[in-house]
């Protein structure tokens, strides 16, 4: 059947699309809002005519801010904001969980900062959290990608979806395609939970593409017992390239938990690849007790499988492995791998979310198809203990192998940050990230290397260059761009040569850390040095993403790269921690980063992607002040010289 091209808009992108234009709150849901709100303050009327009092008279210079959504324009004073929480009942902010009793990790966010009260968010703050270029749906809850793929000229995403509402539930597999990865159009849901196999949910899947180029899709059901069992899937139409209608296999589910496997812990089958006996086989992640294990099946039709004994691989203490993928890597070219290749100067990473941290953690080592068995290159840094695919808000990340321009391509999901409450007043929750292309890292030959697809440089608007900035010791240097809310940054820094032979053993941190060291506030001889993004005029609100260079006790130089939240927002009840992890150096190399800002998200990559933080910021000040952008240097004992270029990024078309 010849297939007409729906989307003749999609070569043409509107990069002037108003952008806050693309998610409206209901103006019923206002209305509702301003009535609840109108409730609440005759609440606070009754328990506290005094804070109220206070509330309406203590404004800043006659600013005199209500949370009544009606003073959108207006930035709450922090003392008008505290005089507001102080009005507020702590079990107003306590999360309510999702997931864990479904048989799932816990999806909503601040499980550990119980009673948090609900910030006063006003329309336009929330609006502006809504991102210009990365994908999401138009509204509502999402979570894991699904069987990401490149089907006859398109590239698909499906990913995991609420179609009621802005929290975790009623799991369906929504559905859009892209021919760039950046540019999408949403397209109708691919799987409802309309069947007993998956009546609680159509959980996480992978495709399969077959040596015949028909396509079958792997998913988990929650059953009408909330069993976890693996459901085959099928396009209707293989003819289609947009993949619109599926059907689920009669004969389903064609896998449930085999003995000695508990019902809620057999989920996420992976992309299938091909034995040397051309079988397929496919691995799925679990857990023994509190060993993280991924079991591996082969089977000829997708209908029928073979239980493998032993495991593909095992690491004591990780807990339920969600989420595995399973794919090589090439050791001496830049190119990505179909999922099948294996042989002589290939490596296989093999990847798990882990339940209990809920982190993608990856390692690299050696694939024996014979046996089924991966052997990590370095057991200390093995699946679960050591390398993470991102030290900050990433998870449940899955590749595929993108033919077409033969890279390998990650997606990962990225969950807000925020109470449940902002999520359902702005009715969507989640991102994805930009998609990453995944090559071996030949220098180091010990991790791999994460980097935006190049495609989303197409997006990249009004370079600017600056060249050689001196930064001295403990000063902030103001960066003159304007609109710095979408922006993608590449900079280098240059670390005074006098300041690192003055180092001596004593001077520095040997015992430095991202996560407990004071952040971008604490001061050591070389660093922390950065910049400053999503930061108000008067530093009231920044995220600092910096490198801090410690020198341990035998004379070793290490490099730290960190994300610092504590300072992103003066809102109480969204992260505030501080991300980060060492980032190999090699001798001669400059230091440098790349950050992709798009409003509540950024991305950061440290050393060309050896290490990557992904950061979601919420910051209050957007109300009444543009964000700005900044050089810091809080080292004590060094200049830096910097030179970046900066480009604003227009906003995708995502319809
Ligand atoms: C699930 O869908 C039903 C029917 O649309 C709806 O009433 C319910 O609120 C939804 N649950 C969640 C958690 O969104
Ligand atoms: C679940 O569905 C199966 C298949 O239709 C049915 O036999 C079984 O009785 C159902 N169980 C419950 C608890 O509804
Ligand atoms: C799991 O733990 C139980 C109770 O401690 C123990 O009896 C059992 O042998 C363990 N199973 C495995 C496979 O280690
Ligand atoms: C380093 O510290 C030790 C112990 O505090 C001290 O004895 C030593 O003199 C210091 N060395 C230098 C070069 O400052
Ligand atoms: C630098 O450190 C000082 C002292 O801890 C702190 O007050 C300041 O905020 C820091 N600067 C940045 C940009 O974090």
């Amino acid at each position: 059947m010849p297939f007409p091209n729906p989307f003749p808009a999609l070569s043409n992108r509107n990069d002037d699309a108003p952008l806050l234009g693309s998610a409206p709150l209901e103006p019923q849901l206002m209305r509702r809002r301003r009535i609840f709100v109108v409730v609440l303050l005759l609440m606070m009327g009754l328990v506290g005519v005094c804070s109220l009092v206070i509330l309406i008279t203590s404004g800043d210079g006659g600013e005199d801010w209500t949370p009544s959504g009606e003073d959108d324009d207006k930035c709450p004073s922090p003392k008008e904001v505290s005089e507001y929480l102080k009005a507020r009942r702590p079990e107003e902010g306590r999360p309510t969980l999702r997931g864990v009793h479904e048989g799932v990790s816990e999806k909503s966010f601040g499980k550990g900062r119980l009673g948090a009260i609900p910030y006063p968010w006003t329309k336009k703050m929330l609006a502006w959290q809504r991102t210009g270029y990365h994908f999401q749906p138009q509204k509502n809850w999402m979570n894991d990608p699904n069987g990401p793929l490149f089907y006859k000229g398109w590239y698909h995403f499906f990913y995991q979806y609420n179609p009621s509402g802005a929290v975790w539930g009623n799991i369906s597999w929504g559905h859009a395609v892209s021919k760039d990865l950046i540019n999408w159009r949403h397209l109708p849901l691919a799987m409802v939970p309309d069947q007993w196999y998956d009546i609680n949910g159509v959980w996480t899947g992978s495709a399969t593409i077959l040596q015949d180029g028909q396509l079958v899709m792997l998913y988990t059901g929650s059953t009408n017992t909330s069993v976890q069992v693996q459901n085959l899937a099928y396009p209707a139409d293989q003819s289609d390239p947009l993949l619109i209608n599926w059907v689920k296999y009669s004969a389903n589910p064609v896998l449930v938990p085999p003995p000695g496997i508990m019902d809620h812990d057999f989920r996420d089958p992976t992309t299938a690849w091909l034995t040397p006996e051309r079988k397929w086989r496919i691995i799925i992640g679990s857990k023994i007790n509190k060993t993280g294990i991924s079991l591996v099946y082969d089977t000829m039709d997708f209908k029928t499988y073979e239980m493998l004994d032993g495991v593909l691989h095992a690491v004591p203490e990780t807990g339920m492995w969600e989420c595995v993928d399973f794919y090589p890597v090439s050791e001496v070219e830049n190119e990505g791998m179909d999922t099948s290749v294996n042989g002589p100067k290939v490596k296989h990473v093999v990847k798990t979310s882990l339940d209990d941290d809920r982190n993608d953690y990856y390692a690299l080592g050696t694939y024996d198809s014979e046996a089924g068995i991966w052997t990590p290159d370095d057991p200390s840094i093995d699946v679960g203990i050591g390398l993470r695919y991102d030290y900050g808000i990433f998870y449940a990340s899955k590749t595929f192998y993108d033919k077409k321009l033969r890279r390998r391509i990650l997606w990962s999901w990225i969950k807000e940050t925020d109470s449940e409450k902002s999520d359902i007043q702005k009715g969507w929750a989640s991102l994805q990230a930009v998609p990453r292309t995944i090559v071996f890292d030949m220098k180091t030959g010990s991790n791999i290397l994460q980097w935006p697809v190049k495609e989303v440089e197409r997006l990249r608007r009004n370079r600017i260059v600056f060249d050689k900035v001196e930064v001295t010791a403990g000063s902030v240097v103001p960066l003159d761009v304007v609109s710095t809310s979408q922006l993608d940054i590449v900079a280098e820094f240059k670390v005074d040569e006098e300041a690192l032979k003055r180092m001596n053993v004593n001077g520095s941190d040997s015992s430095y850390s991202c996560q407990k060291s004071g952040g971008a506030a604490e001061r050591g001889a070389l660093g922390p040095f950065g910049l400053l993004v999503l930061a108000s005029k008067h530093l009231i609100e920044q995220t600092p993403i910096y490198f801090y260079i410690s020198k341990d006790t035998k004379g070793n130089f290490k490099t730290f790269f960190c994300a610092d939240h504590s300072r992103s927002s003066q809102a109480n009840d969204v992260d505030k921690e501080i991300y980060g992890s060492t980032v190999p150096v090699l001798k001669d190399e400059t230091l440098s980063m790349r950050i992709l800002v798009d409003r509540s998200i950024v991305e950061s990559f440290g050393q060309g992607g050896r290490s990557c933080i992904t950061s979601r910021v919420y910051p209050t000040r957007v109300a009444c002040e543009d964000v700005k952008i900044f050089l810091f240097n809080n080292a004590t004992d060094a200049r830096i010289t910097a030179s970046l270029q900066i480009w604003q990024m227009s906003s995708a078309s995502i319809q």
